[in-house]
């Protein structure tokens, strides 16, 4: 079954469709700018846009950097504070005239990465995908089951918010090397562990593409392994969280 999923991030609104039996991404990527501002309304015109491109109707998977709990947002850490409040599936359906899912976005990766990546055919045990980007999200499965909306960026560390400390944003703001950002992510995994441990940590996120530089420097009692799904895994976990809704 072929489903469009997209992902709704800080700077790009990224679509694909997807076969969701097999995590196979049958297009390209589709990519537009996000709207100066990213109001609700202007985001849910670009997201017709990208709709619109594939030619597509059928229920539409959206992974969104926030709190979702039943397609409402709850939460504005990266994203303009109207969203919260705002039930996403019901004005994205609006404008595009489809039935929309909606989903936090680094949940949609996880369930891609342990349905077709870097956590496939994991059954026992606790797994958490965190997704280092503009922010950090987290992912965190019980026995391969997702436990939603963690929102583990947002622990605190040193009297601050853990991803304005150490998410990929900060690396690049702070203009750090890949050592001294990842002494800072080594803490933050730190935390994580104390907190839930983990059996397997799996790293995802834009940062991931660039595990080389930053894997040696990390340590958990955890196993720690990068994503494989890169950047399709937030839009591929999207459609898939479409699919199980619909
Ligand atoms: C948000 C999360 C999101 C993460 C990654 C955080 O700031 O609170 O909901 O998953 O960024 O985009």
């Amino acid at each position: 079954m072929d489903i469009l999923g997209i992902d709704i991030g800080g700077s790009g609104i990224k679509g694909a469709i997807v076969d969701v039996a097999t995590g196979e991404v049958k297009t390209e990527r589709y990519r537009l700018e996000t709207p100066e501002g990213a109001i609700p309304a202007d985001v849910a015109e670009t997201v017709d846009r990208v709709v619109k491109n594939f030619k597509y109707s059928g229920p539409v998977g959206i992974g969104f950097p926030a709190v979702v709990i039943h397609g409402v947002c709850h939460s504005a850490a990266n994203i303009d504070e109207s969203w919260v409040g705002t039930n996403v599936d019901a004005l994205v359906g609006k404008v595009t005239g489809l039935p929309v899912h909606t989903v936090n976005d680094a949940d949609a990766a996880g369930v891609a990465e342990m349905r077709f990546g870097a956590g496939r055919g994991i059954e026992r045990g606790v797994v958490i995908m965190l997704t280092i980007g503009t922010g950090i999200g987290s992912a965190v499965f019980t026995d391969g089951r997702l436990v939603p909306n963690t929102e583990l960026g947002h622990l605190e560390i040193r009297g601050k918010d853990a991803e304005r400390r150490a998410s990929d944003a900060a690396r690049k703001r702070k203009k750090l090397s890949w050592e001294e950002w990842a002494n800072r992510f080594q803490e933050y995994l730190e935390t994580v562990e104390k907190l839930f441990s983990p059996d397997l940590i799996i790293l995802g996120g834009g940062a991931s593409k660039e595990a080389d530089s930053f894997l040696p420097y990390l340590s958990t009692r955890a196993k720690i392994i990068p994503a494989q799904l890169l950047n399709q895994a937030g839009i591929i976990g999207a459609a898939i969280y479409a699919k199980d809704q619909g």
